[in-house]
């Protein structure tokens, strides 16, 4: 068991990395005070794959455990969704000192997390991790939303977990699509922050793709301690340090945008970000090409998309310039000038971003 803190001054809490510990989460959490019991959220798939083992384990502890399922996929994170689940806890929370689990991929994560910050003006939440993507980003920090039928992520706060729980075994039942989705986050982690890290993704690809656990175990590891150091110096996105987050997201949110979110997958989506993005640096004289080729091979290796299809030029930059990150209609970039190494850049040349695309379209 690997253990990484968070160590934001009120609400300081520790991500814990291991093999098969989905059941000793009850043991844990007895040495907590947030209450007996135990609200999991999460949906079918999760909990037929692994729900056995929480529960059981959560059990044995000595908590009382309610499941609430909602649907599959990002619907989930629906208004009508999120409030549905809310009035069943609501109808539950009886003589009862609730803290809520969120067991599931990002998803749940943030829907779960969103529940749990305003149910009761705020309840203790857990979260359990179940996809790549989840264990390495989007259970760490505190960033919880909702969708509205206009935008994504609309609604939320920063509402941080008492713990966040990564078994990496549960990994074992995920698609190839889902592992390579979560791939690429791990990928923009190594190279906007970690050397190290992307060379070990770049040489053990098959490894990682096998789900073999040492590896795995690795580089959940090694994302979860950038995403932590970020967050802790930046823990509401006020001092623009999470930007950096970002490389790749420009361009990826655009694409994913333009394709309706049925095209790409976030994941898909932000691998052509980040190659579009280390064009863009390579055009700007900051980046060598052979770094650029470095991170298109390993974007490659782990099969994720090389080329922009379906989508036009125009619907892709019509998005970008629709994006939030782009304050006051000048466009920002995060750029990098090396591998592990990374610069903001403002006012990208219009010209300079079309034969960036270009090239991966
Ligand atoms: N809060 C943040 O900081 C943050 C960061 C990045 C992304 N996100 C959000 O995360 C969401 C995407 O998360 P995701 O990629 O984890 O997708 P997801 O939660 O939809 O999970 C992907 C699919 O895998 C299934 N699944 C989950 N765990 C499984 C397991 N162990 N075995 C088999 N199937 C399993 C799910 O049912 C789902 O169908 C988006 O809504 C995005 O906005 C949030
Ligand atoms: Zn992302």
């Amino acid at each position: 068991m690997k253990i990484v803190s968070v160590p934001l001054k009120q609400n300081a809490y520790d991500i814990v990395i291991g093999r098969d510990i989905l059941p000793h989460l009850g043991a844990k959490l007895k040495t907590f005070q947030m209450g007996r019991d135990a609200v999991v959220i999460t949906n079918p798939v999760i909990q037929r794959c692994h729900g056995a083992k929480l529960t059981e384990g959560l059990k044995k502890s000595g908590f009382s455990v309610k499941v609430f399922e909602v649907p599959e996929g990002e619907v989930a994170k629906s208004v009508k969704a999120a409030f549905a689940v809310a009035e069943k806890i609501a109808r539950y929370d009886c003589f009862k000192k609730i803290f809520i689990v969120a067991f599931g991929g990002g998803v749940i994560g943030d829907l779960a997390g969103y529940v749990a910050a305003v149910y009761k003006r705020g309840v203790p939440y857990v979260q359990v991790p179940t996809t790549l993507l989840a264990q390495i980003d989007s259970a760490i920090g505190g960033k919880v939303a909702i969708d509205l039928p206009v935008g994504k992520n609309l609604i939320g706060a920063f509402y941080q977990p008492q713990i966040v729980w990564s078994d990496v075994t549960v990994l074992s039942t995920l698609s190839k699509r889902q592992i390579r989705n979560g791939l690429a986050e791990a990928v923009k982690y190594g190279a906007i922050k970690d050397k190290e890290l992307f060379t070990y993704i770049a040489r053990h690809s098959n490894k990682l793709l096998g789900l073999e656990p040492e590896a795995l175990s690795k580089v959940v590891l090694r994302c979860s301690r950038i995403k932590s150091q970020i967050v802790t110096q930046d823990e509401k996105e006020t001092k623009g340090i999470r930007t950096i987050l970002n490389f790749g997201h420009t361009v990826g949110h655009a694409i994913e945008a333009a394709g309706n979110y049925t095209t790409y997958h976030h994941g898909e989506a932000i691998a052509l970000g980040m190659r579009v993005a280390a064009e863009i640096s390579c055009q700007l004289g900051m980046l060598r090409p052979q770094q650029a080729r470095a991170l298109n091979d390993v974007l490659s290796d782990i099969g994720l998309p090389s080329k922009i299809a379906k989508l036009r030029m125009a619907d892709i930059l019509r998005m970008m310039k629709h994006d939030k990150k782009f304050i006051t209609g000048r466009n920002r970039f995060v750029l990098i000038p090396d591998i592990g190494h990374v610069q903001v850049v403002e006012d990208v040349p219009w010209p300079v971003i079309r034969t960036s695309l270009q090239k991966y379209l």
